[in-house]
């Protein structure tokens, strides 16, 4: 048997004999993309899924035709942007992922998207909560720190706000976090766990590596730090021009969706870190802030703290807390003033 044959026959009886729960509607916004291919891709790959909905700006059914002929048994079906179609889509889903809007090109910030992808964060925040007022909203569009901000406030100006509900996708930089320290120490990546926190920009990510045991020095922490931060740059770099990472963040999206499903069909201590409404530092003008959150079938069920940090880790943090604060204030300050 070739070699490809073995590892997809072993991936999809994997994936028929987890055990299942057959209703699970998730839909995808922006599903034609670079992140929203390998991302459908993925989700057509979980057994916990029973029904995939892709939609897009363009190209939406032509991505579910194409998935919707892997064999496992979830139903796919795509939407373009008919005046019924996002409803359609939206209609019935547990989870609704949004990697829709444009990506950086090298020199950019995350927030130089804001002005193009704010508005449309707004507009499919305001087609979920009108369609799907319920689901779990994760959002993975640039600037996070921002575009969930303004996703709570369009599902407050419509009534129907659930803090447990919304989800800042983060996931991407504890997958970064644990690669790199794997390969700094020649350790399992699988094995490496590193507590991620803050926000998903530059200075707001902030690894605690001190929690994971690791006492890297000097240059060596310096370099660490700043690779967990910027690694997203050195993707854009990498692509010199094509877009930021989607590969490792459509894995990273499915891993955050697959803990949720777990999670809503009742297994229990599934923990993940996610940019989630949270209490802990709302004094400092962060009325969102990423942290490890424990999930359960209503969604956050718990926040954890940030838990013993160093002097260095205290210093990285207050800097992040002052950048997160003035970037969650702007999406707010965004959906209130363009409604
Ligand atoms: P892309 O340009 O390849 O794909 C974006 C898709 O969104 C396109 O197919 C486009 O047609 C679609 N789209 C645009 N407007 C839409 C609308 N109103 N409704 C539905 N679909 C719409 O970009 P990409 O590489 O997939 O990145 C998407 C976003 O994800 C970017 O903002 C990027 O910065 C962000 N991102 C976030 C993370 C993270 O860790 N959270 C990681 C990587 C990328
Ligand atoms: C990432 O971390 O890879 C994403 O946020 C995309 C980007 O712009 O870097």
């Amino acid at each position: 048997m070739s070699f490809s044959r073995h590892v997809f026959g072993a991936v999809q009886r994997r994936a028929f004999s987890a055990s299942t729960r057959s209703n699970s509607k998730v839909a995808v916004l922006g599903a034609s993309g670079g992140i929203g291919q390998p991302l459908s891709l993925l989700l057509k790959l979980n057994p916990r899924v029973s029904e995939l909905a892709l939609y897009d700006v363009r190209g939406g059914p032509g991505v579910a035709a194409d998935i919707s002929h892997i064999n496992t048994k979830s139903t796919v079906k795509g939407y373009d942007p008919t005046p019924s179609g996002l409803k359609e889509c939206l209609t019935g889903a547990e989870i609704v992922l949004i990697p829709a809007g444009v990506p950086r090109k090298p020199g950019m910030t995350r927030d130089d998207l804001f002005n193009t992808n704010a508005s449309i964060v707004r507009d499919l925040a305001k087609a979920c909560a009108d369609a799907a007022p319920e689901a779990n909203i994760l959002i993975i569009s640039n600037p996070v720190n921002s575009t969930v901000p303004i996703t709570a406030e369009v599902f407050k100006s419509k009534g129907v706000y659930n803090p447990k509900r919304l989800f800042g996708v983060t996931t991407l930089d504890v997958v970064r976090a644990s690669r790199f320290i794997s390969q700094l120490k020649g350790t399992d990546p699988a094995n490496e766990n590193i507590t991620v926190v803050g926000g998903h920009s530059g200075a707001t990510i902030v690894p605690l590596l001190s929690q994971s045991g690791y006492e890297l020095k000097g240059d060596q922490l310096d370099e660490y730090i700043h690779r967990v931060q910027f690694g997203g740059d050195e993707v854009v770099q990498a692509k010199g021009g094509a877009g930021s990472a989607t590969l490792s963040m459509a894995m990273a999206g499915a891993r955050f969706a697959e803990s949720l499903l777990k999670a809503a069909q009742g297994e229990k201590g599934v923990i993940e870190p996610t940019f989630v409404d949270s209490p802990l530092y709302k004094d400092q003008g962060c009325d969102f802030f990423a942290s490890n959150v424990e999930l359960g079938p209503n969604g956050v069920e718990k926040i954890h703290p940030v838990g013993k940090i160093t002097p260095h880790e205290q210093k990285l943090l207050d800097v992040c807390l002052k950048d997160l604060a003035g970037n969650i204030k702007k999406g707010v300050a965004f959906a209130k003033e363009n409604p």
